[in-house]
Parts: structure tokens; sequence; C-alpha cells
């Protein structure tokens, strides 16, 4: 059945790739981000996929913008808390606005996104909900205090919203990437990502695509009895 669903950050890597995978699935997809007009445009260019311009680290902006985003394409019954950003540094060198930046889009920003879509979705009695965390969020990384906190605090969120979803037909789950092949990549140096690609017993990066199927089956209408999970995506790398 055929769904409205807002990916975040969903005009580039993973968020992306989901949102083709949703609108494969025949789901009425729309995708936001936070300022690359290019990326945008050229996104819905290649797949037809309206873009909406927002930050999701702004809870009046996420209300407006799913307002507008249900006026044109009816009640948002599928969400995916996907935008994020990292601000490494050692946490002697972290500063408040690293920490602040982090904090804001990955874990406020995905109250502010579920927060404007929860009361809809208990009206209606149906909900699906993913949140991409991470690895590091798992495990902790060394230079991310910040972003293991916001991506573990996402895993924290969902097993009390999963609880009190459960009996309005909600499902609230988050899948956990490994090391996946994006931009966000891109800012890790050649050495580092040696070491990196050296301790993920399947010998690569993971692709976008394969977090995208992880997404779209969580949001089946047949996936309602998986709810509160967490399912890794990491190549072996850490097993919980
Ligand atoms: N790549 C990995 O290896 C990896 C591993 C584990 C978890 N993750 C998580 O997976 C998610 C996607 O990562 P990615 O690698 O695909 O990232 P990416 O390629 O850097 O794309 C990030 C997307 O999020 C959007 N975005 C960033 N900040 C935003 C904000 N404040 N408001 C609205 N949109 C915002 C970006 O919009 P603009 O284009 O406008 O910047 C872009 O569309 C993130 O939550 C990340 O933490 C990634």
């Amino acid at each position: 059945m055929g769904r409205v669903a807002i990916v975040t950050g969903g005009t580039r890597g993973i968020g992306a790739a989901i949102a083709k995978a949703l609108k494969a699935e025949g789901h009425t997809v729309a995708a936001t981000y936070g300022g690359n007009d290019e990326a945008a445009k050229a996104f819905t260019d290649e797949t037809g996929i309206p873009t909406y311009k927002w930050d999701t680290g702004d809870y009046d902006a996420c209300k407006a913008g799913i307002e507008k985003v249900e006026s044109e394409h009816g009640p948002v019954e599928i969400l995916i808390n996907n935008a994020g950003i990292t601000r490494d540094a050692p946490f002697h060198k972290m500063t408040p606005d690293q920490w602040n930046q982090v904090i804001g889009t990955n874990l406020t920003g995905v109250f502010n996104m579920t927060h404007n879509v929860w009361n809809g979705m208990r009206d209606r009695g149906f909900g699906r909900i993913v949140t991409i965390s991470s690895i590091n969020g798992q495990k902790g990384q060394f230079a991310q205090a910040n972003y293991a906190a916001a991506k573990a605090g996402d895993i924290g969120f969902t097993k009390s919203l999963a609880q009190e979803g459960a009996k309005k037909g909600i499902t609230v789950n988050v899948v956990a990437p490994g090391y996946i092949n994006t931009d966000m990549m891109s800012t890790i140096p050649d050495k580092v990502m040696e070491s990196i690609v050296g301790g993920i017993p399947v010998g690569r990066l993971g692709e976008p695509e394969e977090i995208a199927r992880c997404v779209s089956f969580l949001c089946g209408d047949d996936a309602g009895f998986i709810t509160g999970s967490t399912i890794s995506a990491n190549g072996g790398q850490y097993m919980t």
C-alpha cells in the first residue's frame, strides 16, 4: 500500500538511497535537506522526488515543513530520521559549538521531526518511524563524544517511543550502519580509512542501498511485530 513518507537528509548518501527505495515500494516520498540546493536539485531531476529545505534542528521549521508536505501530499505515515552531521574532535579540543551542532541535528532533530508527526500517527492508528543511528552510538568512537552521545540517545529515544506507540499501531526502530560509502566518509583521511576498512570483517565499506533495504523492510505493513529494535548493518565490525 502506498503511503506518504518523509526522509530527512533524503537528497544525498544513505537518505537518497532510502528515498529511492521507498519510492520503488510505491510510497509518495518527500526528501528534506539542510542547505545544499545543488545536490537537492540534481536529486529531484534524477528521481522526480520533491525536496524541501529546512533545518531539522529547528522545531518550528520542522512543524512548518511537515505541514507543507502534508498539505501537498497527505498525512505522513512513514518518517525516516536520517539527517546527520559530524563535527569530530578529541574531547579536550571539542568546542561547545561542535557539541551543540551535533546534538542539535542528530538527536534534537529526531525529537523535532518525530514530535510533529506523532499525534497524527496516534490518531490514525498507524505509523512507521525509523531513525538512522550508527555503529559509533553502539560502541563509542575516539573524537566522536558528541556524535556517539547523540546516536546512542537515538536508540534510547526509540526504545521508549516504541513502548508508547505499540498500542497505536506505530512501530519505532533504529538502523545502525557501520561505515558506508557516502560523502560523510570523504572527510576521513586515507590512512585512517585504510585502518577502518581493515577492521571490517567483510573487507569493504557498506553501500547506501544496503541500509535502504533494512529501512524499507521496517516500513512495510507486514513489519508490525518489530518495534524498539536496532538492526545493525556493519559488515560484522561490531556485534551486539
Ligand atoms: N556514512 C556513514 O558511514 C554513516 C555511518 C553510520 C551512520 N550514518 C548516519 O547516516 C545518516 C546519513 O549519513 P550520510 O553519510 O548519508 O550523510 P551525508 O551524505 O553527509 O548526507 C547528509 C544529508 O543530511 C542532510 N542534513 C544534514 N544536516 C541537516 C540539517 N540540520 N537539517 C536538514 N538536513 C540536514 C544533508 O543536507 P545537505 O545536502 O543540504 O547538506 C544531506 O541530505 C546520518 O545520520 C549519519 O550520521 C552514516
